[in-house]
């Protein structure tokens, strides 16, 4: 059931290629798509950055790289060495001219070449000008830019307009690595590839919809960006919203990247702004460890939110009257990510008095232990009258289809091979990362302008209590962020 369609060679070249993400993300994921005979022998890795290193040295630090990988079998022997002899480095000035004609050389004209741009974005213009002034901006060339894109609206105009002015919009892939998540993809096949679901997918059945993306690590090390940027910019802008634009988009006509993108964009525009009551932000504390927000925060005044949570409204028939409740942060209890779709109990209840009877909620796991499960009522097994309970149908991926594949596609391994392969369903479009930033901005002034704090909440709990009462003002309740 599993097929493995190899893309035509290709030369992939990473600037950054010394870098936490190459390492980290990256290199193992090409590394992966080798092995499984993806990407073929003939392609190439050029690794590019400042700093002069040898194709000996590149290749010992992405085999360091592939070995240190979480989540991964260990490489072996045959493979690692064939993909290593794909890599070769140069070094290259991204805001001089050297190496750029060397760079020139080691691109062939005859396979279609990816420029991958894991760097900040301070050098992130001169390094499309370069690629334009050195006639790397041909029409079979992709070009990949990392988050952040932009800090807000203005500046991530600026690098579209950057970007567009070298490249085609067909040739841009934006990356936000939760689009290629396994349970993300299986999101639009549950909506769209069944008949059962689609029917019940509005405000008359569904009740409200809870996204959570909690992390249990603290900012600790990423503190230069994150205290600058906050989890409003860091998450919600793009994770979140990209989840809830799958979760509420109209049926695309087809699934091509226009369909799906036009379809999440008009999401994203029917957004109501945020009102000021319907924002939570938080920053964790730790009263013992010394490992609070501002134990590493770059200022020990910081305001910047390591927590948020949202009420949002779409305003559109389908969604009109059903809340969509988001939250996500950091030093929380667990690691969870989930989109919950809690359906309106029946209307007419005939089990009076019977206890055990709760709501219908679909829950789409993307983190930990990938998967779907369907809290149903049923009658509780045995003899002695009815009693109802409440029970998950459970379909778990890793343990139903991960052994068969041999493990789930890492999100970066799926996306790099739709870059290969020129399809840009999962990436996002200019105007809908300006969308995004336009309903971010208006409520990332809510709190700007009024100079507020955000409300603490200890490290390792489930997040502010003013977070609690959002939800139960409406008469609901977060979902428990257990494993
Ligand atoms: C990144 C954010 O985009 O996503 C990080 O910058 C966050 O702050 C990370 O930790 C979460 O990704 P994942 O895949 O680990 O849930």
């Amino acid at each position: 059931m599993y097929k493995i369609i190899p893309v035509k060679p290709f030369d992939f070249v990473l600037f950054g290629a010394t870098g936490d993400l190459a390492s980290r993300e990256i290199l193992p994921a090409l590394y992966h798509r080798f092995r499984v005979g993806q990407m073929p022998d003939n392609s190439n890795v050029i690794g590019v950055s400042r700093a002069e290193h040898s194709d000996e040295h590149f290749r010992n630090l992405a085999s360091s790289a592939i070995k240190a990988a979480p989540n991964s079998e260990p490489p072996d022997g045959d493979s690692l060495d064939r993909f290593l002899r794909c890599l070769s480095f140069r070094r290259v000035d991204a805001n001089g001219d050297e190496g750029w004609d060397c760079l020139a050389g080691a691109v062939r004209s005859d396979v279609p070449a990816a420029y991958y741009l894991s760097v900040g974005p301070s050098v992130f213009e001169n390094i499309v000008c370069r690629l334009r002034e050195h006639g790397f901006a041909r029409s079979e060339a992709r070009i990949v830019v990392e988050k952040p894109f932009g800090q807000n609206l203005e500046s991530a105009r600026r690098l579209n307009t950057i970007l567009t002015s070298t490249f085609d919009e067909a040739q841009i892939y934006r990356i936000d690595h939760y689009l290629g998540k396994e349970t993300v993809q299986n999101l639009m096949a549950l909506r769209f590839a069944n008949a059962l679901f689609e029917p019940l997918w509005n405000g008359q059945y569904v009740d409200h919809v809870q996204i959570t993306v909690a992390e249990k690590l603290g900012i600790k090390g990423r503190q230069d960006y994150y205290d600058r940027t906050g989890a409003m910019r860091d998450m919600v802008q793009n994770h979140l919203l990209q989840l809830l634009c799958l979760a509420a988009m109209e049926p695309p006509s087809r699934f091509d990247p226009n369909s799906v993108r036009d379809e999440k964009t008009k999401v994203i525009k029917s957004l109501e702004p945020i009102l000021p009551g319907n924002v939570v932000r938080g920053q964790y504390f730790s009263e013992n460890s010394g490992d609070g927000y501002l134990d590493h925060a770059l200022s020990s005044s910081s305001r910047t939110e390591s927590y948020v949570a949202l009420k949002c409204t779409i305003a559109n028939w389908r969604w009109s009257g059903t809340p969509f409740y988001l939250r996500t942060g950091k030093c929380l209890r667990n690691r969870v990510s989930e989109i919950a779709v809690t359906f309106k109990r029946p209307p007419h209840v005939i089990f009076e008095g019977m206890d055990g009877g709760q709501e219908n909620v679909l829950a789409i796991r993307l983190q930990p232990n990938e998967g779907i499960t369907m809290q149903i009522t049923i009658k509780e097994p045995g003899p002695g009258g009815m009693r109802l309970a409440s029970v998950p149908l459970d379909m778990s991926f890793a343990s139903s289809l991960g052994q068969e594949i041999g493990g789930l596609t890492n999100a970066y391994e799926r996306l790099i091979m739709d870059v290969i392969r020129g399809d840009q369903t999962l990436f996002m479009r200019n105007d809908e990362v300006e969308a995004a930033w336009g309903w971010t901005d208006a409520a990332i002034a809510l709190w700007e302008s009024a100079d507020n704090r955000p409300v603490a909440y200890e490290a390792g709990s489930n997040g502010p209590i003013e977070a609690d009462a959002l939800l139960h003002r409406d008469n609901r309740s977060w979902r428990k962020l257990t494993l």
